[in-house]
């Protein structure tokens, strides 16, 4: 059953969208809007904006947008009924009826708990007599009872049903351990069992502090050395890392970012409580955005071996993209963080981490150790690399500076690698330029929707529709003056739009979109918002008679050509399925 709208109506009220939104953004204001850098894609320059009295953000960069509800889905994660759920405790209001939440939420809801008794159990395992092993083997790694406790670390017992015994005699399905990736489907037989057997469990536990997976390490040198849960309803490990739960709330302003389980424990052990890792997987765009929300400083400490500083190559430049100042530590003597700690302690990592480098020392360091600057063949190698890392630094003053250190090195004189540092640059702007031109072509589809299944295909009429919507919910009296059909609009989700305002209007409810309800996607509720955050109208009568004028003659156009509303929806549709 749908929320009542009177409710829904409430619950926007009582969350105005910069409030909200403020505790995720620093928002400043620009004339009648507010600006921050955008939650839900890695930016330098503000373009994420927020409308007070439309009720509305939106992003001009990545083009997400809707109202209160809509904000609070996308970046908590959650379902449309959750999100209104956490709205409404925000703003101290009864929770929306118990029954209605929808199903999704209620599995969700259902896996997180399952997650948190599973973690529970396989903690309580540890302490029984058949886990000697796991003990030993933690002490062995020399971890204590403290990190321990606080990792919530854990023992998958050796059977094939011991969690499931007990997650089942605990009320949970079969159907739901498989769910929730901690079980498997015998592909023969059907039997379920144990996903993890015999290996010292680690929670997975996201930001905001659920139990969402696990990574289990075998006891030995078996393999795999470490399994995951599968990806799940609740765990996408794109959008997770290890131990952020803590990191966050570290008072260190940077987070170290680790490749292993072990190595963030470790870190976290000794003192440095701002690390995570990414969960067995390389650096995504979304860990980027994530971290964003809480540092613009990491120190990448990847593993001493090639696989580690490939991935210390890939990672500099997606998370410099972000703005976030990235340094290198370089664990030297050991393979990883984890060893280094246990070998020279806390003090010589404290070292290390001053010692971290830049992505211009890091990159210069990489090259040094690649060639033998004995060889003169070796040498001009090493200067045409070293000539492109410089190239690429933005500051004259840094390119200065290591370009005379590259040239010192490599002993040839600071005069001739300026000069091949300067070629460089021109090329470099020349691609640049090239990118600008394809950026120019990109503006000149601005104007269409960026959805594939909402494009317009009377683009006059569709601008005149959006300017007409605009005009409506900035002043709802204007209803009174414009008795347009919803078929006369070219654009169907244009004509959804003025039907669902009108109705807000007709019942004198507030109108816009924040209180839409489900009967929107959240692509089109986040174009809807884009249309609304257009500038650039002229804001009179004559101009809401010539879009209602505009409107009918493309109307009558189409009603002359024979193409009916359904023509059009299933044009629409067909599109979205084409899907290039
Ligand atoms: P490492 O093998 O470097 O892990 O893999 P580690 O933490 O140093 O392991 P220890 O010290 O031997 O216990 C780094 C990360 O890669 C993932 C895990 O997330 C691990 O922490 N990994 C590794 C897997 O997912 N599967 C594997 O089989 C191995
Ligand atoms: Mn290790």
């Amino acid at each position: 059953m749908p929320l009542s709208p009177s409710y829904l109506d409430e619950i926007v009220a009582r969350n105005p969208i910069e409030d909200v939104v403020s505790q995720y953004v620093t928002l400043t204001r620009r004339s009648s809007n507010l600006f921050g850098l955008c939650p839900f894609h890695s930016e330098k320059t503000p373009s994420f904006s927020v409308a007070p009295e439309k009720g509305i953000y939106y992003c001009f960069g990545c083009h997400k947008g809707g109202g209160v509800i809509n904000f609070i889905m996308e970046i908590e994660n959650l379902t449309f009924r959750e999100a209104v759920a956490f709205l409404a405790k925000r703003a101290g209001m009864d929770p929306p009826e118990e029954g209605r939440a929808d199903a999704a939420g209620r599995e969700r809801e259902r896996l997180l708990a399952l997650c948190k008794a599973a973690a529970r159990y396989y903690h309580a395992q540890l302490k029984l007599p058949q886990a000697q092993a796991a003990r030993d083997y933690i002490a062995k790694r020399g971890l204590t009872g403290a990190t321990v406790t606080k990792f919530g670390l854990g023992y998958a017992p050796d059977g094939w049903t011991g969690l499931i015994d007990e997650m089942t005699a605990l009320g949970f399905s079969k159907e739901e351990l498989l769910k929730a990736g901690l079980a498997l489907k015998h592909q023969t037989k059907g039997t379920v069992y144990d996903r993890f057997r015999n290996r010292l469990m680690f929670p997975i536990i996201d930001v905001r502090g659920s139990v969402i997976a696990f990574g289990g390490r075998v006891l030995d040198d078996s393999t795999p050395k470490y399994l995951n849960s599968s990806e799940t309803m609740i765990f996408n490990k794109r959008k997770n890392l290890f131990a952020l739960n803590y990191a966050k709330k570290s008072k260190e302003d940077y987070i170290i970012l680790a490749e292993g389980y072990m190595d963030v424990v470790t870190l976290h052990q000794y003192g440095f409580d701002c690390a995570v890792a990414s969960l067995g997987t390389a650096l995504t765009e979304d860990h980027v955005t994530l971290l964003s929300k809480y540092t613009q400083k990491i120190v990448l400490t990847y593993d001493a071996d090639e696989a580690g500083q490939n991935a210390t190559r890939r990672a500099l430049p997606m998370l410099e993209k972000a703005g976030i100042s990235v340094r290198v530590l370089r664990v030297q003597g050991a393979k990883d963080p984890d060893e280094f700690l246990k070998k020279y302690g806390p003090d010589a990592f404290r070292s290390l981490l001053d010692k971290s480098e830049n992505q211009a020392e890091y990159f210069l360091g990489a090259l040094l150790r690649k060639y033998d600057l004995t060889a003169d063949d070796q040498k001009v190698a090493f200067a045409k690399e070293a000539t492109q890392v410089i190239a690429s630094l933005p500051n004259a003053v840094e390119r200065d500076v290591y370009s005379r250190r590259a040239a010192e090195a490599a002993g040839i004189s600071a005069d001739a690698m300026m000069a091949e540092i300067d070629r460089a640059r021109k090329r470099l702007s020349r691609t640049r330029q090239k990118a600008q031109e394809r950026t120019d072509t990109a503006v000149a589809m601005m104007h269409q929707p960026k959805e594939r299944g909402l494009r317009y295909d009377d683009l006059r009429a569709a601008m005149a529709e959006e300017g007409l919507l605009r005009q409506l919910v900035r002043e709802p009296e204007l209803f009174g003056r414009v008795d347009l059909k919803e078929a006369e609009f070219s654009a169907p989700i244009l004509g959804r739009a003025y039907t669902a305002f009108r109705l807000q209007y007709e019942e004198g409810r507030p109108v816009g979109v924040s209180s839409l309800g489900e009967a929107f996607t959240s692509a089109e509720l986040a174009h809807l918002s884009g249309v609304l955050q257009k500038s650039g109208d002229l804001v009179n009568d004559r101009a809401l008679d010539d879009y209602i004028r505009i409107i009918r003659e493309s109307a009558k156009k189409r009603e002359n050509t024979g193409q009916s509303v359904e023509d059009r929806l299933r044009a629409a549709a067909d599109r979205a399925n084409r899907k290039t």
